[in-house]
């Protein structure tokens, strides 16, 4: 497992709490809270190993530097809503418009990374260095605040 396939999986199962959150009615109160720690919980260690370690090799390594800062700004962006939606009651309009916003973002990130990151990062890495990348990036995960601030 390298580093691509690891921030892959954790990918799809940010997506996959998204969907399910969307599913849900306002009525749900309790699975809605417990979707969002779910959804804190992969979201944020992700995006913190993503800043301090993954993205770090592409500022002090690659010439284009200009994605790592977009998809930077894109996780501040992310952060930002996502702690919005914790401070919406879960009943409250405001919760399933601000899911939906945070929904679109996150996706379109996990798109851009995907693509125009991992090929980036792929131009940098050879495979022992990305297996390598793999267990420092879990390893990071696990340093995470609970909290994004
Ligand atoms: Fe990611
Ligand atoms: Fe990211």
């Amino acid at each position: 497992m390298d580093i691509f396939d690891v921030l892959t999986s954790d990918h799809e199962k940010v997506k996959k709490i998204l969907e399910q959150m969307e599913q849900t009615t306002p009525r749900a109160a309790k699975r809605r809270e417990t979707l969002l720690e779910n959804l804190s919980a992969n979201f944020l260690p992700h995006a913190y190993a993503e800043e301090q370690y993954f993205y770090q090799i592409l500022l002090d390594e690659s010439s284009d530097k200009e994605v790592a800062y977009q998809a930077l700004e894109e996780h501040r962006a992310a952060k930002a809503v996502l702690m919005d939606l914790e401070e919406a009651p879960s009943d409250d309009p405001r919760w399933s418009a601000r899911l939906k916003v945070l929904k679109e973002l996150i996706e379109h990130h996990i798109e851009e990374e995907e693509t125009t990151v991992f090929d980036l990062a792929r131009s940098l890495m050879d495979e022992d260095r990305a297996t390598e990348a793999a267990h420092r990036f879990k390893e990071l995960k696990k340093e995470a605040p609970a909290h994004a601030i």
